[in-house]
């Protein structure tokens, strides 16, 4: 598969995997913020961006592959890896197959847990959603949740942003990424075996992925820490992206 992927700056290696139904342009601002000191890697993750969807039985472990496969092409055995929501499913299914390719893991707004059969059922009635509406009725639906009060109230730019995200993702890669999700195992004991440094970020207006998850997250990370961004709702990256950057930078600079 080969996959859109933005390659900036010199240094460590630091990998950012987007959410749902994004791309690696979330990633933009901290790609300014971070570029002069780490070589920022950002994919788009299959069906997203400008890479394609191919021929696949949707699953994350097959994203996580796809990763997988890009490290071995950069050369890079190991980096440390972040994912913001669909993006941390991503990294856990990565973390599963090749845990020793982290030297550190970032988990942003994103859960550990498998979904339930209430969230299973809100993935059949998106799928449903996107083949009847397009990618626009995907961007009325959850543009409400993925951002925080206080960004809809002060941020404008931010949802006109995502919504333009939203609705340039092609309807089979919201229906495949969409099925893939629904399928994702409980990652908790993966995260308990993990050894490498772990940072958690999340918005306290996240309520999609709330703190309470968050904190699952950071109690089964050993030696983990985990920053909560006030004002703050679902896309943290995108809503407060130094506060963001800075949480980011703290963790690196701190040799972890
Ligand atoms: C995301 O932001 O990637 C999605 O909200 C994740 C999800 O639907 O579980």
């Amino acid at each position: 598969m080969d996959l859109q992927v933005g390659d900036i700056g010199d240094g460590p290696p630091l990998v950012l995997l987007h959410a749902f139904p994004l791309s690696s342009a979330m990633w933009s601002r901290q790609v300014d913020a971070l570029g002069n000191d780490y070589r920022i890697i950002t994919p788009d993750q299959r069906g997203f961006g400008g890479s394609p969807l191919g021929d696949y039985e949707p699953s994350l472990d097959l994203v996580a592959d796809d990763v997988a496969a890009l490290l071995d092409d950069l050369g890079l055995d190991d980096v440390v890896l972040g994912g913001l929501s669909m993006g941390g499913y991503v990294a856990f299914a990565l973390f599963r197959r090749a845990p020793r390719r982290f030297t550190g893991m970032v988990l942003a707004d994103t859960k550990a847990q498998a979904d339930t059969q209430e969230g299973r059922e809100g993935r059949r009635k998106m799928i449903d959603l996107v083949r009847e509406g397009g990618a626009r009725a995907v961007a009325d639906q959850m543009l409400p949740k993925l951002l925080g009060p206080t960004s809809h109230d002060s941020r404008p730019e931010v949802a006109l942003a995502v919504r333009q995200m939203i609705e340039t993702a092609p309807v089979s890669a919201i229906a495949d990424a969409s099925r893939a999700m629904m399928g994702r195992p409980d990652s908790i004991p993966d995260l308990a075996a993990a050894r490498c440094p772990g940072l958690v970020i999340v918005g306290a207006e996240d309520v999609i992925t709330p703190a309470t998850d968050a904190a699952v997250m950071h109690r089964a990370i050993a030696g983990s820490r985990m920053v909560v961004l006030p004002g703050v709702g679902h896309l943290s990256s995108l809503e407060a992206p130094d506060a963001f950057s800075s949480a980011l930078s703290g963790f690196l600079q701190s040799g972890m």
